[in-house]
């Protein structure tokens, strides 16, 4: 069975900051671990071009909206590499084969004759890119975005959702875990439940987008564009094909009901399957509020990388957060998880026990493994990291590795290798302690290497084994012999405290 992940395609309107960053890591840290697997996998990620809001800021600058994405994409097309996430394709809504591949899409749906023409008129605002109730509305303005939502009145193309209400609602009964946390899948379940209204798949007005097929006069609304990316991408990405379909889906709860209702239903009337599975998580607040341009609180990835290095935010990421639920951050807590967990954890024990082999003579001797309860934790972990995975839990499972890390600092504490390495009488039982460290060491790093890749590599190396992420070498005893081990730099180096931490 393959695993094909996607992240939502992002807006273009401005350039990405760690909101962004935190979905393509997470995605990049499953996909990762599922290929450590050894399972076919492929990751899809890229940018929503078509949007009305990307019209208008193009207009704002006086450039055409092509003109516009062609400059603003490179800064999006470098987020993935940025973060050290490896899709194997970056889908842009403007690329020939997406647009093509929309226009035969929608063109099957109306064709089924699940749409019709109608006038629609209300609130629609441009962030959400979607029309709002009256009591959606706080105040007037949208809540999401702040701004008050613009009167819209159109003949445009529908599509008939109505009809579709059994139908997702059967899907939701028979797969318990079509959309996780299941928290999430009730919120879907019950929008659902409390009736569907057919919405607007066309724009009458923009010029900006995807021509209807059978109306070239008007555009594709861009959600009907948008979702279609998952399934599009397929069709002509290098490495990519059908046959990957379904999909799992990563997302934030802010885009919830386009991807766990309206797409499922897009899907089935079209005469796809369904997405396989839908993972919401949730959103990182700053300050107690949302992240973005508008309220001034953007953080770009740079200016954590930059100091800390990519690891260390890929690890806070699934560490500080709890996947799928929304969480509090703050760049003073970022340093702190760095210096308490990365640099004295896993760092000092890097560290302590490759300057212990060195002063032994720089050799591991392999089958001097004890078994024992450190053995059997190792052997546990396999298990329980994969099943967390299965479940998405990366926070949990990270848990699950971060104990392990700790009860190694433990038998340091407890076996004292410093003491045995004084004593000429205990050469052999200081060589069983070594190997047990570097064994665990080992164990860890391929555990972590979905998480932090070049930290796992950078350890194995550290301790002369060889680079193999094969999840079965989550697994004691399988550390080879090695010589001339040398004190390893610090993995995490020490960083100055945040200038805002005050
Ligand atoms: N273009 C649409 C998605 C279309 S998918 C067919 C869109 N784009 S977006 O640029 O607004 O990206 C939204 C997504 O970015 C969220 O669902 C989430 O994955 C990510 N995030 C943006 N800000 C975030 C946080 N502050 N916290 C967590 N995730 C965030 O919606």
């Amino acid at each position: 069975m393959s695993y094909y992940l996607t992240t939502p395609i992002y807006y273009v309107n401005s350039t990405p900051h760690i909101g962004h960053a935190y979905t393509t890591i997470t995605a990049d840290i499953l996909v990762r671990h599922h290929k450590q697997r050894g399972e076919e996998t492929y990751f899809l990620t890229g940018v929503d071009e078509h949007a009305d809001k990307v019209a208008r800021v193009a207009a704002e600058e006086g450039l055409t909206p092509q003109e516009f994405v062609d400059r603003i994409v490179p800064a999006w097309r470098e987020l993935a590499p940025s973060v050290n996430a490896e899709p194997g394709y970056f889908i842009r809504t403007t690329d020939e084969g997406h647009k093509r591949f929309v226009q035969e899409f929608l063109q099957r749906i109306y064709d089924k004759g699940d749409i019709y023409q109608d006038v629609y008129a209300g609130l629609y605002c441009v962030g959400c890119e979607a029309f709002k109730t009256e009591e959606e509305l706080v105040d007037g303005k949208c809540p999401d975005h702040g701004i008050e939502p613009e009167w819209l009145e159109e003949k445009n193309w529908f599509f008939r959702l109505s009809a579709y209400q059994d139908r997702l609602l059967r899907l939701y009964e028979e797969r318990p875990d079509f959309v996780l946390p299941a928290f999430r899948a009730n919120e879907a379940r019950s929008f659902i439940a409390g009736g569907l209204r057919d919405f607007s798949i066309s724009r009458a007005t923009q010029t900006w987008g995807v021509p209807i097929p059978w109306d070239p006069d008007q555009v594709a609304y861009v959600w009907a564009d948008a979702l279609v990316n998952y399934l599009s991408a397929l069709a002509y990405a290098p490495g990519a094909d059908l046959g990957l379909w379904p999909a799992r889906h990563l997302l934030a709860k802010d885009i919830l009901r386009f991807h766990c209702v309206y797409w499922p239903a897009l899907l089935l009337s079209a005469g796809y399957e369904a997405p396989r599975q839908l993972f919401v998580h949730g959103y990182l607040n700053l300050d107690g509020r949302g992240i973005s341009k508008s309220l001034g609180n953007i953080i770009r990835v740079e200016e954590l990388t930059d100091v800390y290095g990519v690891d260390a935010l890929r690890f806070w990421a699934a560490r500080a957060v709890t996947f799928g639920q929304d969480a509090d951050v703050t760049i003073q807590g970022f340093h702190d998880r760095y210096e308490r967990e990365l640099a004295n954890d896993l760092g000092n024990l890097l560290s302590r026990t490759t300057a212990l082999i060195a002063r032994s003579g720089g050799e591991i001797a392999a089958g001097s493994a004890g078994g024992g309860q450190l053995a059997a934790r190792a052997t546990a972990l396999n298990e329980e990291v994969a099943a967390l995975f299965d479940r998405y839990e990366i926070t949990a499972a990270l848990d699950r590795i971060w104990s392990h890390v700790r009860r190694l600092n433990q038998y340091v504490e407890q076996t004292k290798p410093w003491k045995l390495a004084r004593d000429p009488e205990r050469t052999e039982e200081l060589a069983g302690v070594l190997y047990e460290l570097a064994d665990g060491l080992r164990v860890v790093a391929v555990a972590l290497a979905a998480y932090i890749p070049e930290t796992a590599e950078r350890i194995l190396a550290a301790l002369g084994q060889p680079v193999d992420h094969a999840w079965e070498n989550v697994a004691p005893g399988r550390t080879v012999a090695a010589s001339g081990i040398v004190a390893a730099e610090p993995l995490f180096p020490r960083v100055d405290e945040p200038a805002t931490a005050a």
